[in-house]
């Protein structure tokens, strides 16, 4: 993981002249959104109206990630299909109403000939007026009817037989990922199996919250779902190629909202496996690394992270068993590297200011210390 991350791929940049922060180019949204300037406003614009479709089309990935119209899982694909007929409808509506007034205005302008000559009064038309009445309601019970039907397929859809349940809980700024059969608890970072044809293998979500209202919404998996402070919501995501697909909290939930980034890795069937393996190993203890570890036990960090079979069991921030098999930190923030991972520990407020994990104010020996026993933690 290391190796890949210090590959010259990155671009390493100073910030205010302290601490040095690795970006990726795989973290597009991060990257556009920094840039400024006019031509990320329009590019914001753009891809918030129709022509989203067109980026779609011309192919352009770095837009692809969070783009409803790319669908790749089975609820995605019905929304799809719902919001392509309903901006149909919506655009022959517009065309027809912008195409009469356009005519109107045009046909009857003024013109010499009528100086001081009264028009038509014309005093209602049942013909028209049952028209624009009746038209109107066919068009409305038509949307009704069939965006009921997706929802009832949806929201309706029982777990087959291979689902893998998942309960994810929305933290002030991150997402806890609990794999209750399979006893894995991981953050920010869900793991999935696709379905293949002829194996189904949906992921079913429970969403809870620990705090505040947020949203769950990886847009070429499923509609945005809210995760609500003692309430138990249910969606589900079926993806069908393998890759990793990107989302973000869609509910505002204070100052890191839009930094609280979700990562959806869809596995084929034998790497999912491999995966869930992975994640059940117990953390790495290896005997050279005890001054580390020592080092990190003897802080207070093991009262709010949980390190499995070991004394660190807080549950207040991220399970670290495994922390250095997931990409980033802080919720899609900075790529996972020990570099970052120094940054991060030292100051996580410099990182992602407001985060709840404050600084430990460690001297550069302990930090040392910490961070090469937290990214032996594989
Ligand atoms: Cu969590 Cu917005």
């Amino acid at each position: 993981m290391d190796d890949q991350m210090t590959s010259q791929n990155f671009i390493s940049q100073k910030r205010e002249g302290c601490v040095k922060i690795r970006k990726s180019p795989s973290f597009p949204l991060y990257q556009k959104a920094t840039k400024g300037g006019f031509g990320s406003v329009l590019t914001a614009l753009l891809i918030l109206s129709g022509p989203a479709v067109a980026f779609a089309a011309s192919g352009d990935n770095a837009f692809t990630p969070t783009n409803i119209f790319v669908p790749l899982s089975t609820p995605a694909h019905a929304i799809y299909q719902i919001s392509l007929l309903v901006l149909l409808i919506c655009a022959a509506i517009f065309v027809i109403v912008g195409g009469l007034l356009a005519y109107s205005i045009f046909r009857f302008r003024r013109r010499p000939e009528h100086e001081n000559l009264e028009p038509p009064q014309v005093y209602g038309s049942n013909q028209i007026e049952l028209a624009w009445t009746v038209i109107p309601i066919l068009i409305v019970i038509v949307i009704t009817l069939a965006t009921t039907r997706t929802i009832y397929d949806v929201q309706g859809a029982l777990p087959p037989p291979g689902t893998v349940n998942v309960t994810v809980v929305g933290h002030q700024w991150w997402w806890e990922i609990r794999y209750p059969d399979l006893g894995i608890v991981t953050a920010n970072e869900l793991h999935v199996p696709v379905t293949e044809s002829g194996n189904r293998r949906p992921t079913f979500l429970k969403l809870e919250s620990a705090d505040v209202a947020h949203s769950f919404w990886v847009p070429q998996l499923a509609g945005k779902t809210d995760l609500i402070p003692n309430r138990r919501n249910q969606m589900w995501i079926e993806p069908t190629q393998p890759g990793t697909y990107v989302g973000n909290c869609a509910e505002y939930c204070g100052l890191q909202h839009a930094r609280m980034l979700l990562r959806v890795v869809a596995h084929a069937p034998n790497d999912f496996q491999n995966w869930v393996a992975a994640q059940k190993q117990p953390p790495v203890d290896d005997p050279q690394l005890r001054a580390g570890r020592d080092a990190f036990f003897s802080t207070s960090c093991i009262n709010c992270h949980v390190i499995k079979g070991t004394r660190a069991n807080g549950q207040f921030g991220p399970d670290l068993t495994h922390l250095m098999s997931r990409e980033t930190i802080g919720a899609g923030v900075v790529p996972n590297t020990a570099e970052n991972l120094r940054a991060w520990v030292r100051d996580p407020q410099h990182i992602k200011p407001g985060a709840l994990m404050p600084n430990m104010q460690l001297s550069d020996a302990e930090l040392d210390q910490v961070v090469v026993y937290l990214a032996s933690l594989k």
